[in-house]
């Protein structure tokens, strides 16, 4: 898709009822994100999910999915060495089913990450604004604003590649810096809050329903004006791949 330049519709999936229809309404990929700790157990943060909580929503979607990519998160200290990380890697793959495990981090995780892809498991990873860091970030807010930020995020995002990452998530950075790493990486660069230029988007599946109480500036509620669950998912799908989301206004400088 990155190379014939057809823009990644992603969302999140936590259960098999909202898996069946994303499935079915064209969603490309789903990603079973440790985000269930804030949206479904509503904990504050993701850093109280576990491996059980994930091989079991991942279970749910992937039991539901026949045809969308299924991507996994590894939960907050699931990969704090190659080893454990491989050993953790493999339980997700194969107690849930899912295509890809997801990991947050740069130069950091680089051998985890390779110590993974080798085994044969794909890998995701996720820069930027890395929600299971959120203590040491200080808050959630855009990332890699200062030009050496920007810099380092580039190469931890051209480590990954090297490492055998197979695709990326640039979460909350600058538009123009999202857009220069997705044209600089061969793997596909999948944005949240990161404009318009990146291979494709991701948005929490109860955001674009408008069913979470916060709103946030790179969402957008595509239920509003629609009657169905279907409806809004087929219109986020078309909106990411015609390039009408995200919007300048849903970017950041
Ligand atoms: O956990 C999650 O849902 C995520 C996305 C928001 C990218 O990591």
């Amino acid at each position: 898709m990155k190379s014939t330049k057809e823009k990644i519709a992603c969302l999140t999936s936590y259960d098999g009822s909202f898996a069946k229809i994303q499935d079915e309404t064209g969603v490309d990929v789903l990603l079973v994100g440790d985000s269930l700790g804030m949206v479904l157990h509503g904990d504050e943060t993701t850093l109280n999910v576990t491996m059980s909580n994930m091989i079991y929503h991942t279970r749910l979607v992937t039991n539901n999915c026949h045809r969308a990519l299924v991507i996994s998160d590894m939960p907050y200290k699931s990969y704090t060495s190659p080893a454990q990380a491989l050993e953790n890697a493999r339980r997700l793959a194969h107690e849930s089913n899912t295509d890809m495990v997801k990991m947050e981090g740069g130069k950091e995780i680089s051998e985890a990450v390779a110590s993974i892809t080798q085994d044969g498991i794909p890998v995701c990873g996720h820069l930027g604004l890395m929600p299971q860091s959120i203590h040491k970030l200080g808050g959630y807010r855009v990332q890699a604003k200062t030009e050496a930020e920007a810099n380092k995020l580039k190469e931890d995002a051209i480590l990954l590649q090297v490492s055998g990452a197979d695709c990326l998530v640039l979460e909350c950075v600058p538009a123009k810096v999202a857009a220069d790493i997705s044209s600089l990486l061969d793997i596909p660069v999948i944005g949240i809050g990161a404009g318009v230029g990146c291979d494709g988007q991701v948005l929490v599946v109860y955001d674009i329903l408008g069913l979470s109480e916060q709103k946030f500036k790179f969402s957008k509620n595509f239920l509003s004006g629609r009657d169905s669950i279907s409806d809004a998912i087929k219109a986020y799908v078309a909106a990411v791949k015609n390039n009408s989301f995200p919007r300048l206004s849903h970017s950041y400088e």
